[in-house]
């Protein structure tokens, strides 16, 4: 029998709401067919937006969701998705190259707050600073926040039907600078940022936090270099590096070396954080400059999710994305004190989604059920906690004197049955488990088999002597609340 130890007395803080963040790019198949069927669609809808979606996302507390980009806000034009929709522009997109589809902008500023608000997210805007000027990110901000009744883009505002500002407080500036976004050295980028955030300070009306762009994955010489070069010179929130753990094998039908290769790489989020940290810190030393996460996840090869390869990037989601997704929270869980936000790349029909929709159909991913399972972990404080078996991963908090306790099992094919305890920490007597699990690592949901992968129905269990005993299956997730 394995241990698994809370400790009631050591805490990195609390776990912000935005670690349980998405993100929602104009790409592929994310709004057209996805998310957004359009107000005089036959699909049940609310004011555009897929009804299955908007019901099922705001069950899991959705903090904060990215838009609209990725690549794609580096050659968007905010002024392209306001107005009238019939009057708006079709556009080439940023990945009009790879699909050959082109932007309707039915979805724009407007669409994108509405959706929000109706599923409870904070919108987080990333802005276009590779082919736009400073001052039309100001535009841009000062469309979205100024009060009523104050400028010529606040009117414009109120007559495209929203007078109060939007409130947006978490603003991009810029995405994959070191790429798609303009191919610039850290230095250059470091000076652009400045530039930006300078110029748009004078319409923060809301103390809406920047977030500047970092490293790829494993650059730690970005990191250095952009603080370096930065050096506390305006105002900067968090610094937001990208990891896809990538591909290993196809994404349903891998083996089980493949399994241990991509759930391995998923893991070595936490060495990464260290180092993003401590390369930070050599700038930063009273960690004023935040961690940001904004775009993690598998990218397997594209083409095995229901579009058959329209949609791009549109991929499948198992057992194994739900592990990696389970995984990769219990790691930003037990680094809360740095990690202020994380967004799961993206919410639909794209690199590992929570839903997958098109035409009638829709459905939720067994990722959809990991972050069900882990709302509960939302601005409640951190607990340390240890295990005896390192193919655990583990995360515990405390609210309202109750504990959350999180297991992802990294284990293809091995259940591990674990006695769960706590130290300073006292329990209830009763424990809740919920557990997501299927007999096969490759258990996935299809339009025709749409609860394929779905939560278990709770079971009470005894906490007796300070111990309750669970089993988590392998391949498995398993929730324990106590107390
Ligand atoms: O998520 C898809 C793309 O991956 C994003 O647009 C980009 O930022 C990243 O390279």
């Amino acid at each position: 029998m394995e241990q698994i130890c809370i400790l009631g007395c050591e805490s990195r803080g609390i776990i912000a709401p935005e670690i349980y963040g998405h993100f929602a790019e104009h790409i592929g198949g994310v709004y057209y067919d996805g998310l957004w069927v359009g107000e005089d669609s036959p699909i049940p809808n609310i004011r555009g937006f897929r009804k299955f979606i908007v019901d099922k996302f705001r069950v899991i507390k959705p903090a904060v969701l990215r838009w609209p980009g990725g690549c794609f806000a580096e050659t968007y034009n905010w002024r392209d998705g306001i107005g009238p929709r019939e009057n708006r522009p079709k556009t080439v997109n940023w990945w009009y190259n790879n699909d050959r589809r082109v932007e309707s902008n039915a979805v724009g500023t407007h669409e994108f707050m509405d959706f929000c608000e109706m599923v409870g997210a904070k919108p987080y805007v990333a802005a276009n600073i590779t082919s736009q000027t400073p001052m039309e990110m100001r535009n841009f901000m000062e469309y979205l926040n100024m009060p009523e009744n104050t400028t010529t883009l606040a009117a414009q505002r109120a007559e495209n039907g929203h007078p109060a500002p939007f409130d947006v407080k978490y603003f991009g500036i810029g995405n994959e600078n070191w790429g798609g976004g303009g191919n610039m050295t850290p230095e250059q980028y470091a000076r652009e940022y400045i530039k930006y955030a300078t110029v748009c300070g004078s319409v923060n009306v809301n103390g809406a936090k920047y977030i500047a762009c970092g490293a790829d994955s494993w650059n730690m010489d970005w990191t250095e270099r952009f603080m370096r070069e930065f050096a506390h010179r305006t105002n900067l929130w968090g610094l937001a590096f990208h990891y896809y753990c990538g591909q290993a094998g196809d994404p349903v039908a891998f083996t089980k070396e493949e399994w241990n290769t991509l759930v391995d790489r998923a893991s070595q989020m936490e060495t990464l954080i260290e180092r993003h940290s401590a390369a930070m810190l050599a700038h930063d030393p009273d960690k004023r400059v935040k961690i940001v996460v904004d775009e993690w996840g598998c990218w397997h090869p594209g083409g095995s999710g229901p579009s058959k390869g329209y949609n791009l990037f549109e991929q499948q989601s198992t057992m194994r994305d739900a592990v990696i997704a389970a995984l990769t929270l219990n790691t930003f869980n037990n680094h809360c004190d740095r990690i202020a936000m994380a967004n799961v790349a993206q919410l639909c029909n794209n690199l590992h989604c929570l839903f997958l929709a098109g035409g009638e159909n829709a459905i939720v991913t067994p990722t959809y059920h990991v972050f069900d399972l882990y709302k509960e972990h939302q601005g409640a404080r951190q607990l340390e906690s240890a295990s005896t078996d390192k193919s655990l991963s583990v995360s515990a908090s405390e609210k309202d004197g109750g504990v959350c306790v999180t297991i992802a099992n990294k284990n293809y094919d091995r259940p591990v049955d674990v006695t769960l305890s706590a130290f300073a920490l006292p329990l209830g007597d009763t424990a809740e488990i919920t557990a997501l699990s299927a007999d096969d690592p490759h258990a996935h949901n299809t339009f025709e088999n749409p609860d394929c992968v779905t939560l278990s129905a709770p079971e009470t269990a005894a906490v007796k002597d300070g111990c309750v005993t669970v089993s988590v299956a392998p391949a498995g997730v398993t929730r324990v609340m106590i107390g």
